[in-house]
């Protein structure tokens, strides 16, 4: 059995792990994990690098006695042992068991630390500096009702790698791109879970820097599309491209059209390839900030909106286009409220059907409209996400 700690945004997190892991047996969930059976360790920890929304991931331990296992674990270490013990579920009292464990190693002897703060939760910078993985040495707690599970780590999240990606690279702020962990999740979601093959070939008709196949390149995946209106974006997405064929990725073969997004339709990407999916978004309405935005200001960007994204469905729908759309449409937040772009709602469902992201059993329920949201806190702008199929 393994569990996944989930991101903040948990609903997105599991509707991504569900994806991944279709053959995956739901054990139980909650807001802060979900736990799955029957997968191989092997394809867990390969898929595990292209997850966006699970922060750690944890495997039974299998033993009766936590504390025996705790002791085996650093009278094998030579040298100090260092580890942490993070606690899900149930609240316990995490400083009674560091102080319990604690004691038990220094009667047997042995010596060693835990690098906990404060009697929280280790984070994952702490678990990646520490070293706790390859020393299978940040343990976890799970209770639920009477019973405890005694589980260890053996992968982590390493928010640096995607920070550096994040701000480290050239961006330009005019054009706007979609957070590289982000593309990850809807690339994932894009994913249909009958399918057999683990290369994923995603096409963005508003391919700006080509931030969304760089990405899907870094997951793995060998193919790559990308349409612009603007000559100069596919240009540079072409460079950009070039440049990670530089970098240690896998071998891939991508091509770029310069095309409206509204001429879709006689787009020669989707004419002469196979594709499994359209995963994109074209952005989020002119930048408002807490002074200026306003409702009318938010119709006047729907209104913009609107008109693209009817001709764009309209076009695929008039192309027969049969496999998945990922694509995020924007939400704004006046007043601690949010304002929807219901304007699309309409052409949704003109022209699309929108899939379900969890199975009926789960109980898990999406918006009113079969969505998910993100939007960072203090952002007025949110992203409302869609999985959909053409009519
Ligand atoms: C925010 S960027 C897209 C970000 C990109 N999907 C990524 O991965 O980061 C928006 C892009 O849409 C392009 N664009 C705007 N209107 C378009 C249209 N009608 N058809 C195609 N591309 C369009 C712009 O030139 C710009 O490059």
């Amino acid at each position: 059995m393994f569990i996944f700690q989930l991101w903040r945004e948990y609903k997105l997190s599991i509707a991504e792990l569900l994806h991944v892991f279709p053959r995956g047996k739901i054990v139980f969930f909650n807001e802060e994990v979900l736990v799955l059976k029957s997968l191989k360790r092997d394809d867990v920890l390969t898929k595990a690098k292209t997850l966006w929304g699970t922060i750690k991931i944890i495997e039974t331990l299998g033993v009766d006695s936590f504390e025996d296992h705790i002791l085996e674990s650093a009278a094998r270490k030579e040298g100090k042992f260092s580890y942490g013990i993070s606690v899900f579920g149930e609240r316990q009292n995490l400083k009674s068991i560091l102080g319990w464990i604690k004691s038990e190693l220094r009667d047997n002897e042995l010596s060693s630390r835990y690098v906990n703060k404060d009697f929280e939760n280790l984070s994952s910078a702490q678990i990646i500096g520490e070293r706790l993985i390859p020393s299978e040495s940040d343990f976890n707690i799970i209770a639920t009702g009477k019973q405890s599970i005694y589980w260890v780590t053996i992968w982590v999240q390493d928010i640096e790698t995607y920070a550096q990606r994040d701000y480290g690279k050239k961006r330009d702020m005019i054009v706007g791109m979609l957070p590289p962990k982000l593309c990850q999740m809807m690339i994932n979601i894009s994913k249909n879970p009958k399918s057999k093959s683990d290369n994923q070939i995603v096409y963005d008709p508003f391919v700006g820097l080509g931030t969304l196949l760089i990405e899907s390149l870094y997951m793995g995946n060998t193919k790559v599309y990308g349409s612009d209106l603007n000559e100069n974006m596919v240009k540079a997405t072409r460079t950009n491209l070039g440049n990670i064929k530089k970098e240690n990725v896998a071998d891939f073969t991508f091509d770029l059209q310069n095309i409206n997004a509204k001429d879709i339709e006689h787009s020669k990407i989707i004419k002469s390839n196979k594709i499994d999916a359209i995963v994109s978004e074209w952005y989020l309405g002119e930048i408002m900030t807490r002074r200026n935005i306003s409702v009318e200001r938010i119709d006047t960007q729907r209104e913009i909106l609107s008109d693209l994204y009817e001709n764009f469905f309209s076009g695929l729908q008039n192309l027969n286009y049969k496999w998945s759309i990922v694509i995020c449409f924007p939400f704004w937040e006046m007043e601690w409220k949010y304002f929807y772009f219901e304007n699309i709602y309409d052409i949704l469902n003109k022209y699309c059907q929108i899939q379900e992201l969890f199975p009926t059993y789960m109980d898990l329920e999406s918006t009113k409209t079969g969505s998910l949201l993100y939007k960072r806190e203090k952002q007025l702008v949110g992203r409302e996400i869609f999985k959909l199929k053409i009519k």
